[in-house]
């Protein structure tokens, strides 16, 4: 395909690349239809053209803040939202790569909003039976910010965290500070004073074709690296084979296409929010 015309999804900042992983030599990916090629110079900065008949283009804006090189096909109308919690010195800050997915990157935020999922994809680790119900739980639009978001969410979980062993209700907060970027805020286990932050950025290649990367900000001094990356990889693939298999794999805005339950009303506000916005790229409605 190329590259998309929707004006909502051209002005929009995606992470691109994780920055540890640009260096001086060129890395061709896909973002919104369009070839873009990046690369770092040899001062340090982010070079990141796009690509027509193999002739690069003049250069793009760019951005280097949660372990991520951002970029914009279009007019970015503002900077990227804030992670206050990226801020705070004694985090544990961990980028767990970035994971491809035959789906529209709108499907993969709907499925990391969706709770009723965790005992049956989950099982064992963020959900198990007999415990399938979602409690009540408030989303809402909230106009001053132009974000979604779902509170007041809890959740019976069997090992909610790397750190965990014993079952326990979680509290959790959903937040979409933009169409493809997805974060979940998790009363941490070991402090429970505070929340730890977990992002998920999305790379939408094509309508169809996205890859993300979940990044975290932990309050955790106990777990290994590695426990805590294995952790979050372990859940992400089994969110893969549910997001790859929905179908159709764009996502459908109009309402009543699919009869949402109490437990998707996250997702009723997620997709009222993206309508009135007018985005279409990864939608049923399609820009080609
Ligand atoms: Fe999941």
């Amino acid at each position: 395909m190329a590259k998309t015309t929707d004006r909502i999804a051209l002005d929009q900042w995606y992470a691109v690349e994780t920055s540890a992983d640009l260096g001086t030599a060129t890395i061709r990916t896909r973002l919104l239809g369009q070839d873009i090629l990046l690369h770092r110079s040899n001062a340090g900065e982010p070079v990141i053209r796009e690509e027509h008949d193999r002739t690069p283009g003049p250069r793009l804006p760019w951005r280097e803040r949660y372990g991520c090189v951002w970029t914009t096909l279009g007019e970015s109308n503002g900077e990227i939202f804030d992670i206050i919690e990226a801020a705070e010195d004694d985090r544990r800050f961990v980028p767990c790569g970035w994971v491809k997915m035959r789906a529209s990157g709108l499907r993969v935020v709907e499925n990391f909003l969706d709770m009723a999922h965790f005992p049956f994809v989950h099982t064992d680790i963020l959900g198990s039976e007999p415990h399938t119900e979602v409690p009540a739980y408030l989303s809402e639009i909230r106009r001053d910010v132009d974000e979604v978001w779902a509170t007041n969410c809890t959740f019976f979980q069997p090992r909610i965290a790397a750190t965990e062993s014993e079952g326990a209700f979680v509290h959790l907060t959903y937040r979409v500070p933009s169409p493809f970027v997805v974060m979940l805020y998790r009363v941490c286990p070991s402090a429970p004073e505070r929340l730890d932050a977990i992002a998920l950025f999305i790379q939408p290649m094509e309508e169809d074709l996205c890859r993300a990367q979940p990044v975290m900000y932990l309050v955790d001094q106990f777990s290994t690296h590695t426990d805590l990356l294995k952790f979050e990889q372990i859940i992400f693939l089994q969110d893969r084979i549910i997001v790859e298999n929905q179908r159709p794999l764009l996502l459908p805005l109009e309402p009543r296409r699919e009869i949402p339950t109490r437990a998707d009303t996250s997702s009723v506000a997620y997709r009222r929010w993206l309508k009135e916005k007018g985005l279409r790229f990864g939608t049923t409605a399609g820009t080609g």
